[in-house]
């Protein structure tokens, strides 16, 4: 059972080296992997909407990268230091503090601290520490999310509203998808969940990964990191990979699982992965853009308009996510599912 003091209990022992549960087999190590040269994921300036080059490279980084960095994109960067900042205070809690919100200790299942994926169902531990806050509304967030991140949490979701609705709105008008109406935010951006991850000082980053391979299931992932590094994404032609280098002030977007059924693959909802870090402290904050967990996801109509065959089947969202958790981070495979 999860004790309440994670992989960053572990490095504040001060360990020499990596425990046994946490060396990867070769081919999932981030020291392993090859790095694309001169190659990187676009960086887009979203201060001007109204020129049509923006929008198109939106849509052109999600169908060629499935990643993509934005830069002058409305959230204070106060906001983004906060949140950061937040992150940090609430993993130097004492572990007593920190226990209260693990799953066995949680007063509510949407809020939940805990360390590596799924630790049940992997063969091998990831080298992180997270807080998952599946957000339903504000009354609960107040009275169930830990006051030492909370507000910082809470404001950074809300001022970053206005630019994920741009980025669906701009990627849902290449599909033709015209009018955003309820129906199609439910569906779109239903729902969201904001994790606090912390990668803690590994002794032997060489032999594991901080995060294993994986699409995200989202819609979209707005994600905000640290200037650290580490994140790598799998390159077009699916053998190398690439750096997302921290910028500052940035937030990375990428596609998720979810668009890229919705789109009939047209959006690519790439795979990606953290590397450990062995000089450095890493934390980054997610927030996953998510359909409503009610809600069927499958190709929409707008894209089968054509007589484009469909890809995808529909299916329950909620189930998709299930078996997404149930299992250990590898790689693409969530997306058969729906197949
Ligand atoms: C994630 O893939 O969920 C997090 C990525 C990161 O920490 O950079
Ligand atoms: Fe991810």
């Amino acid at each position: 059972m999860f004790q309440g003091n994670g992989v960053k209990g572990l490095s504040e022992m001060g360990l020499k080296s990596l425990p046994n549960q946490y060396i990867q087999p070769l081919e999932e190590r981030t020291s392993m992997i090859k790095v694309a040269p001169q190659q990187w994921i676009p960086i887009i300036d979203m201060s001007n909407l109204e020129d049509p080059k923006v929008g198109d490279a939106v849509c052109d980084a999600a169908e060629k990268w499935g990643f993509f960095q934005i830069v002058n994109h409305g959230v204070p960067i106060e906001v983004l230091d906060n949140v950061k900042n937040a992150t940090c205070r609430f993993y130097g809690l004492p572990t007593e503090e920190k226990r209260k919100y693990t799953k066995e200790n949680s007063s509510s299942k949407n809020v939940r601290y805990g360390t590596s994926f799924s630790p049940e169902a992997e063969k091998a531990l990831e080298w992180k520490d997270y807080l998952s806050l599946f957000y339903v509304s504000e009354d609960e967030a107040l009275e169930k999310w830990p006051l030492a991140c909370r507000d910082e949490a809470l404001e950074y979701m809300k001022r970053s509203e206005v630019v994920i609705k741009q980025l669906i709105q701009i990627l849902m008008s290449r599909l033709n998808v015209k009018e955003i109406d309820g129906t199609k935010e439910s569906l779109f951006m239903g729902s969201k969940r904001i994790n606090l991850n912390y990668y803690p000082i590994c002794p032997n980053p060489e032999l594991t990964v901080a995060i294993g391979r994986h699409s995200d299931v989202s819609t979209l992932t707005v994600l905000l990191q640290d200037d650290t590094g580490g994140l790598y994404v799998r390159a077009e032609d699916g053998e190398s990979w690439i750096h997302v280098p921290p910028v500052a002030g940035s937030l990375v977007i990428n596609v998720g699982d979810a668009l890229q059924i919705m789109s009939n693959g047209r959006y690519r909802s790439v795979e990606h992965r953290v590397a450990a870090n062995g000089n450095k402290v890493r934390v980054s904050v997610p927030i996953f853009v998510n359909p409503k967990p009610s809600e069927f996801i499958g190709p929409l109509p707008e894209v089968l308009a054509n007589g484009e065959k469909a890809i995808y089947k529909k299916v329950l969202y909620s189930d998709y996510v299930k078996h997404f958790f149930k299992k250990a981070h590898d790689g693409k495979m969530t997306v058969e599912f729906a197949k």
